[in-house]
């Protein structure tokens, strides 16, 4: 195995704040469609490599292009697919129109290579949510297909830069080359999963972000990883936490631990940026127990933007739409994760039928969801619009699970069976082995919903179901 600092360049890797701002300016109202083709390409992920890295890429950029636009406004994305296997998009962490939501088998039928689909939706709430494919998820993802979707608030906050940070984790072989023998690993789907050996940030390995002295940065944190937990330190820097998986969170300082982000989970930070010109700042990648530098602010040259960091914190307006789920009446949803390696799975029903564990692994299946295995044909639960329901997600296993529920933001309001308060409103949610958490959400967005780990491997192996608000 080689080791995830293997092409990592401390040398003068650097791009410039220009190609780390969004690509495509905010517009108002009827927005013309965009156009994402998957398709494969090259990205100079490996400072130094002889030649690119061959990829899957939207617009043949790594990653695709920030699809931007202001609350309220609608999104219009033609998928045209250049692939040479079926693919969809789907809009993470953004409670959209069912038939937009991209799941193939789900919401919609899958988009055969050459073909097209048309996405539009209204974004109802602002903040950092992402896009990626929703067919073979598992390989499409670690091929590079994933983009930021930002929906920028009525009133954006004062901030001089917004800059994005999305954190992926490829596995490359020695040449630099997408390792291609891994996927499909079953032994790795039991476990973590397929874990990387290459982190980037943006596209790079350890880029050079140039900010400004006494410039306050908004920082939009995303891990696309198929599989690994990523955790990030500033340093010397104290950024604020003011979003959460795309909605206001109350501003907090990060762990000590650093910023852990699950596989899907969006963190926005407000950095002000302290120190001397010609100076520079490391971020680095902690989740290890051997920190390394995962790419570093560089201040620039000149005079600082301002003196001492602007008093006021900032405080986004919450999204209206989230209303607190009362519990009372709420409807009970049971979810016990089971299987994997270490784990006490003996038989799952799989496809009606009911298997053996060595039966399920011949169907590449390890990991079942109340006693089913891959993407059941009834909904685990019926849920009426309007109606307030928990699930209660009980870690049966040995691994950590990222688990996102589709079309919905939720909130733990128990852990362990202790009562939780102002948790976070999330839509992926990490779940410890042997823990158990009861998430709450207002199911007022009818359809099909998943539910899934984003562990994208566990995902394909096992971990998938589906609710349906009616
Ligand atoms: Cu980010 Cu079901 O996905
Ligand atoms: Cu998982």
């Amino acid at each position: 195995m080689i080791s995830r600092r293997r092409f990592l360049n401390t040398g003068a890797a650097s791009i410039t704040a220009a190609t780390l701002a969004p690509s495509w300016p905010a517009f108002a109202g009827e927005a013309p469609r965009i156009i994402l083709e998957p398709k494969p390409g090259t990205a100079p992920l490996v400072e130094d490599a002889p030649s690119p890295t061959p990829v899957w890429a939207y617009r043949g950029q790594v990653p695709g292009p920030v699809v931007r636009v202001r609350r309220g406004d609608t999104v219009r994305v033609r998928l045209k697919n250049g692939l040479p296997q079926p693919t969809t998009i789907h809009w993470h962490g953004i409670r959209i129109a069912n038939a937009m939501d991209g799941v193939a088998g789900l919401t919609q039928e899958p988009v055969p290579p050459g073909a097209t689909f048309d996405y539009t939706f209204t974004a109802p709430d602002a903040g950092t949510y992402w896009y990626h494919p929703h067919f073979r998820s598992w390989e499409q993802l670690a091929r590079g297909l994933y983009g930021l979707l930002i929906v920028d608030e009525d009133a954006p906050p004062p901030v001089d830069r917004d800059l994005f940070f999305v954190a992926d984790d490829w596995r490359l072989t020695d040449d630099g080359t997408i390792d291609e023998a891994s996927f499909g690993n079953l032994h790795e789907w039991a476990h973590a999963g397929r874990l990387g050996n290459f982190l980037t940030i943006n596209g790079r390995s350890g880029p050079e972000i140039k900010v400004r002295a006494g410039e306050r940065i908004r920082l939009r944190c995303v891990n696309v990883a198929t599989a690994r937990v990523l955790a990030f330190n500033f340093d010397r820097l104290t950024p604020r936490v003011i979003a959460i998986d795309g909605q206001p969170a109350p501003a907090a300082d990060i762990d000590t631990g650093g910023l852990v982000l699950a596989p899907a989970q969006r963190t926005d930070l407000v950095i002000d940026v302290t120190g001397d010109a010609g100076s520079h700042i490391p971020v680095w990648e902690v989740s290890t127990g051997s920190p390394f530098e995962a790419a570093r602010l560089v201040i620039a040259d000149g005079p600082p933007l301002r003196s001492k960091p602007p008093a006021e914190p900032i405080q986004l307006a919450s999204n209206r739409l989230l209303v607190s789920p009362s519990l009372g009446d709420a409807q009970g949803i049971e979810l016990v994760m089971e299987g994997g390696a270490m784990g006490t799975l003996q038989e799952a029903t799989f496809q009606g039928e009911v298997l053996s564990i060595r039966d399920l692994m011949q169907k590449g299946m390890v990991w079942a969801f109340n006693g089913v295995a891959g993407k059941p044909r009834k909904p685990l639960a019926v849920v009426p619009r309007g109606r307030t329901a928990t699930i209660n997600m009980v870690n049966r296993t040995r691994w950590p699970h990222a688990m996102h529920l589709h079309g919905h933001h939720f909130r733990a309001v128990e852990r362990d069976g202790r009562p939780v308060t102002d948790a976070p409103w999330r839509d992926t949610e990490l779940v410890a082995p042997g823990e158990q958490v009861r998430v709450a959400f207002v199911a007022d967005n009818p359809g099909k919903w998943l539910l899934h780990c984003h562990m994208l491997e566990h995902q394909a192996a096992g971990m998938i179901t589906w609710l349906e608000v009616t």
